[in-house]
């Protein structure tokens, strides 16, 4: 049985008094199942009020990026240490909006995937197609060159304490969900190519998937087999939709 994690990634959303509301609106309602790992990820901003809120309680707290240099000259750059001093314990790595907009490489998310493992941040790392990609029938080419390349020189160890997200591009905020048999085809074959660094890990991995997840389609995705959970972008911003995903598990 792999864990199954439940990932709210708030983008350019969730200043303070937005963080107050949506967190305790998740805190005074029923976000606890048991069978899942409850996380936010909110701006930079808000991460350390977010802390103080979430203390003691079942919801886990990530951040959306992170820079791929320990210290140093690099105006605006926010640290993995910085992360974790304000309670951070995941990082959303390689999200196709900082490849899109920030022109983020493989190889850019594969140093920053490193850095976070060596500092104890657990990475998510996401892939996924574009439509011309998957019109032009090149998504398992794009994806398998995206496992490469961010999880290049992994071992074992680095693989069990990472997650994969599947994010096919042209259903993020689109309100166009791959159905749940094509997300399967996806991720089962993510899985098969981590298997080439290490197959007990690959079984244990948890490969999430994001791209219009709602309460409502949510449950037909999580029901299979190799789709090990959600990164929620738009549904994680109202409190009753973020639940209602958790609560489809
Ligand atoms: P939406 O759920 O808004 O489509 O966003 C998905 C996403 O990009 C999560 O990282």
């Amino acid at each position: 049985m792999r864990e199954i994690i439940i990932a709210g990634n708030w983008k350019l959303n969730g200043t303070i008094p937005e963080t107050e509301s949506l967190l305790k609106g998740l805190l005074d309602g029923n976000s606890q199942n048991d069978k899942v790992t409850v996380l936010v990820c909110p701006p930079y901003t808000s991460l350390h009020y977010a802390h103080k809120l979430l203390e003691g309680s079942h919801i886990k707290l990530g951040a959306q990026d992170m820079s791929a240099h320990e210290k140093g000259a690099y105006t605006g750059e926010i640290s993995a240490d910085m992360l974790l001093t304000v309670g951070a314990r995941y990082v959303i790595l390689g999200h196709s909006e900082r490849r899109q907009y920030h022109a983020e490489t493989d190889e850019l998310v594969n140093a920053k995937a490193k850095l976070a493992l060596a500092k104890g941040l657990r990475p998510i790392i996401c892939v996924g197609e574009l439509l011309e990609q998957r019109e032009r029938n090149q998504t398992e080419e794009v994806v398998g060159t995206q496992v490469a390349g961010t999880l290049s020189g992994f071992t074992a160890e680095m693989v069990q304490q990472s997650v994969i997200a599947y994010e096919p591009v042209w259903a993020i905020g689109t309100g166009k969900t791959a159905t749940p048999e094509m997300a399967q085809e996806v991720h089962k074959f993510i899985r098969e190519r981590v298997a080439a660094v290490d197959s007990n890990a690959a079984q244990t991995l948890p490969i999430l998937y994001g791209g219009s997840v709602k309460p409502g389609n949510a449950a037909g995705l999580l029901e299979q087999p190799d789709i090990d959970g959600a990164l929620v972008g738009g549904a994680s911003l109202k409190a009753a939709d973020f639940i209602g995903i958790i609560n489809a598990v």
